[in-house]
C-alpha cells in the first residue's frame, strides 16, 4: 500500500500529467486536489492526445478512479463536456468520481477573473498576472470568504437559490451577468447530470487505505505558483505544495509514503511573473520550438529558459520531496552544452543559492549564475527503441552525469526521466534508496 504525491516543481506545465498516468498503472485511485480549468495535463495515448482539465488521470484506466477533490473549483459545464469528450473518443475507462465538498466555479467567476485582470493592467501593466481568465481566484475568494457554493448544494434547489442570491449581491461591480433564474436553472440541471458522480469522498480515500489500495495524488500547477510560497502575487489561488494535497483530498498527514517533483530538464513559465533563468531571445525560441512550449490550456507561448536548481533546492524542501521525476530530457538532445543555474548574484553582492528571495522584483533582479554541463545526444527513434528494450542503461553517459549532477546539487534523488512525449517514454531507474545517494533534503543547506 502507498500514498504518493506528485507535484509540479517549477512554474506549471513540467509533464506532471505524464508521470501521474505512468504511475496510475499501479494506483486504484488517483486524486486532484487543488485547482480546476486552470489545469491543462497531456497525456499521450496510442489513439492518440489528450488533456484533462478538471478530471484525474485515473478515468483513462481500467480500473481505476478518477477522483476531483474536496480541494477543488470545478466549473460543472466545462466537466460536462470534459467528460463527453473522453465518453465521444472511447477513451473514459476508469471510474469518476466528484466530491460533494469541491467548490462550483461559476461562469461569473470567470467574468470576474477577466474583469481583475484588466483592473491590474490598467492600474499598471507590469501588474497583470496573465491568468488563464477561468476564474480561479474569484471561486476561490468566494469559498474563503463563505460566500462559495459546493457541488453538494447542486441538488438542493432552495439553497442553491439562496446561495446565489447572496453571491450575486457581492457582484454588483461586475456587468453582463446572466440572470439568477436562468443560472440557477441551468447549475441545477447540469447537477442532475451530473449527481450520480458526486459524493463524499474522504471515506472513500480512508476505506481503500485501510484496504492497502494505492493512492495517487496528481498536483496541479506548481509548488512555484502556491498561493504563500510561490512566486507572490504571481502565483494561483491554490497550495499546490504536498501539504496541500493532504489538506484538499483529506487524506492525513500520516498515510503519506513519498512525493515525486516533476521537473523539465529545462524551465518554462506561462503567464506574468518572474523567470531568473528566462532566455527571451533565440535560445528561448529554440527550446519552445523543439520543446512545443505551448499552453495545454490557453494555447499561449510558453516562456523558456534553464533548469533553476536554486528553486528545485527550495521546492524539495518545501515539499519534502522523496525523488524527482526530470522529464523532455530529448528536447535538450543535441546541444553541445546545457547550462543550469546554481546560484543568483543578487544586485547588493551576495549569493543566494538554497531558495529564492521573498519579494518578486527582487527575484527578477536575480542574475543567474550559470555551470556548463556537457550536452547528450539526439534522442533519435533507436535511442528510444533502446531505452523501452534495456530501461535505464541504455539512457546516454552524458545524460546520466546531468542526472547525477542534479541529485548532487539538490540532495534528492532522480528516480524517473521522460524521454518522449507518449505514455510509454518513461523510464525508471530503480528504487531511490538502493542508489548512489539516499534521500537526504537537508544535506545542501549546510
Ligand atoms: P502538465 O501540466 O505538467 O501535465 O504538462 P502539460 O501537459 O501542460 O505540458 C507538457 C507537454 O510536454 C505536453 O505537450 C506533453 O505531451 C509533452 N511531454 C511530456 N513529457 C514529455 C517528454 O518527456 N518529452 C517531450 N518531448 N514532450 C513531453
Ligand atoms: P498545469 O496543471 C502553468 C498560471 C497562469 C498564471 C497564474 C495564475 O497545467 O501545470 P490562474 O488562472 O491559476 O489564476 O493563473 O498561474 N497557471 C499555470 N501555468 N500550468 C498550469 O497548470 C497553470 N495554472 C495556472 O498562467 O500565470
Ligand atoms: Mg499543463
Amino acid at each position: 500500500m502507498s500514498v504518493r504525491i506528485v507535484l509540479g516543481a517549477q512554474f506549471g506545465d513540467e509533464a506532471k500529467g505524464k508521470i501521474a498516468d505512468f504511475l496510475a498503472a499501479s494506483a486504484r485511485h488517483v486524486v486532484r486536489s487543488a485547482g480546476g480549468p486552470n489545469t491543462g495535463h497531456t497525456i499521450v495515448l496510442p489513439e492518440g492526445p489528450v488533456v484533462l482539465h478538471q478530471l484525474a488521470c485515473g478515468v483513462l484506466r481500467h480500473g481505476v478512479t478518477g477522483i476531483s477533490g474536496p480541494g477543488m473549483v470545478l466549473q460543472p459545464f466545462k466537466l460536462e463536456e470534459e467528460i463527453q469528450g473522453l465518453k465521444d473518443r472511447g477513451l473514459l475507462r476508469g471510474e469518476i468520481v466528484l466530491s460533494d465538498r469541491a467548490h462550483v466555479l461559476l461562469p461569473i467567476h470567470e467574468v470576474e477573473d477577466a474583469w481583475q485582470d484588466d483592473l491590474r493592467a490598467r492600474q499598471r501593466p507590469e501588474a497583470s498576472l496573465g491568468t488563464t481568465k477561468s476564474g480561479i481566484g474569484p471561486a476561490y475568494a468566494d469559498r474563503a470568504s463563505r460566500f462559495g457554493i459546493r457541488l453538494a448544494e447542486l441538488s438542493r434547489p432552495a439553497v442553491l437559490r439562496e446561495r446565489l442570491e447572496l453571491l450575486y449581491a457581492t457582484k454588483t461591480h461586475l456587468a453582463g451577468l446572466p440572470s439568477i433564474d436562468e443560472l440557477a436553472a441551468r447549475l441545477s440541471e447540469v447537477g442532475g447530470r451530473l449527481a450520480p458522480f458526486i459524493r463524499p469522498t474522504e471515506p472513500l480515500l480512508w476505506d481503500a487505505i485501510a484496504r492497502g489500495e494505492n493512492v495517487l495524488l496528481e498536483g496541479a500547477q506548481s509548488a512555484l505558483l502556491d498561493l504563500d510560497f510561490g512566486t507572490y502575487p504571481y502565483v494561483t489561488s491554490s497550495h499546490p505544495t504536498s501539504a496541500g494535497a493532504l489538506v484538499g483530498s483529506g487524506i492525513p498527514p500520516t498515510e503519506l509514503d513519498s512525493v515525486v517533483g516533476v521537473a523539465k530538464s529545462y524551465c518554462t513559465r506561462v503567464g506574468a511573473g518572474p523567470f531568473p533563468t528566462e532566455e527571451a531571445g533565440e535560445r528561448g525560441e529554440y527550446l519552445r520550438r523543439v520543446g512545443g512550449e505551448r499552453g495545454a490550456t490557453t494555447g499561449r507561448p510558453r516562456r523558456c529558459g534553464w533548469l533553476d536548481l536554486v528553486l528545485l533546492r527550495y521546492v524539495a524542501r518545501l515539499n519534502g520531496l522523496t525523488s524527482l521525476a526530470i522529464t523532455k530530457v530529448d528536447v535538450l538532445g543535441g546541444l553541445p552544452e546545457v547550462p543550469v543555474a546554481v546560484a543568483y548574484r543578487m544586485p547588493d553582492g551576495s549569493t543566494l543559492r538554497d531558495g529564492p528571495p521573498t519579494h518578486a522584483d527582487e527575484l527578477a533582479a536575480a542574475e543567474p549564475v550559470y555551470e556548463q554541463r556537457p550536452g547528450w545526444p539526439e534522442f533519435h527513434e533507436r535511442l528510444k527503441e533502446r531505452i523501452r528494450r534495456e530501461g535505464a542503461a541504455a539512457l546516454p553517459a552524458e545524460l546520466r552525469r546531468y542526472l547525477a549532477f542534479i541529485e548532487d546539487e539538490v540532495g534528492v534523488p532522480v528516480e524517473y526521466v521522460g524521454y518522449g512525449a507518449h505514455r510509454d517514454e518513461t523510464v525508471w531507474l530503480g528504487p531511490p534508496g538502493t542508489r548512489r545517494r539516499p534521500v537526504a533534503i537537508a544535506a545542501w543547506n549546510g
